[in-house]
């Protein structure tokens, strides 16, 4: 499998990642867990992405494109990969498909989630996740809960620092503006399947499985 899962902050690129790994053993590769990973730890990366981060604009494409180059070229992609967060530009999009052509990558799909705004909205301010197993919740799963459903960790629920409304409606806006081109770019260079993604999660799931034949 070689997919790229595309959509709006609070698509579900994610949780749709974390259900497609179970079903292929194949690399999930965030760039925004990366991220994330590398300001918690305070590398050099992260104290770069920190405040851009926070405000909801985008890294600059030359450190993203050197995550995505490692990340593809580490053995664990060997067996296929999900890109999650990445393209995210068109010049990032053209990186991408120059390291597919080094690697004779030419079977990508790109999986659109489609969601509206105001659900998305919605659904970023209400998320949480376990700091200990990193999985993604909303609120009304863990409220009142305070060992985490997945890994059992105590007191580990926390919200992204990026997931206030102000950062939110920013990081829509600059979907619009700088991502949203990828789909054209891509256009004629993957096979494009678009999913509906304002169905609750298993119905999206089912038809992410229908669309890409896994049963
Ligand atoms: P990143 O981490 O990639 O964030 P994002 O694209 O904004 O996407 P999210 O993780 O917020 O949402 P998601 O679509 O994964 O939704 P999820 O499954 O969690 O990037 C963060 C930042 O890093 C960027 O702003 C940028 O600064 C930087 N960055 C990253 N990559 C970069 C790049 N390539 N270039 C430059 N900068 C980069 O679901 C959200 C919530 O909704 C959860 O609570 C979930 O339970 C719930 N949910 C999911 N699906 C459904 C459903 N069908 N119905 C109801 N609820 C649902």
């Amino acid at each position: 499998m070689h997919l790229i899962i595309f959509g709006a902050p609070g698509a579900g690129k994610g949780t749709q990642a974390e259900l497609l790994k179970s079903k292929a053993a194949v690399a999930h590769i965030s760039t925004g867990e990366i991220l994330r990973d590398a300001v918690k730890r305070e590398t050099p990366l992260g104290v770069k992405a920190k405040a851009i981060m926070e405000k909801g604009e985008l890294v600059p494409d030359e450190l993203v494109v050197g995550i995505m180059k490692d990340a593809l070229q580490d053995p664990k992609s060997d067996n296929g990969f999900i890109l999650d967060g990445f393209p995210r530009t068109v010049p990032q999009a053209e990186s991408l498909v120059e390291v597919f052509k080094e690697m004779n990558i030419d079977d990508v799909v790109l999986l659109v989630l489609d969601a509206k705004d105001d659900a998305l909205v919605d659904r970023l301010t209400n998320r949480r996740a376990c700091k200990e197993c990193g999985k993604i919740f909303s609120l009304a799963e863990v409220e009142g809960k305070s060992e985490c459903p997945s890994c059992g960790a105590k007191n580990s629920f926390y919200q992204r620092d990026d997931d206030k409304e102000d950062v939110i409606r920013n990081r829509l806006e600059v979907y619009r503006k700088s991502t949203k081109p990828v789909l054209d770019y891509f256009a004629d260079k993957a096979d494009v399947v678009t999913v509906d993604a304002m169905r609750p999660i298993d119905e999206v799931a089912k038809e992410v499985n229908e669309k890409l034949k896994l049963g």
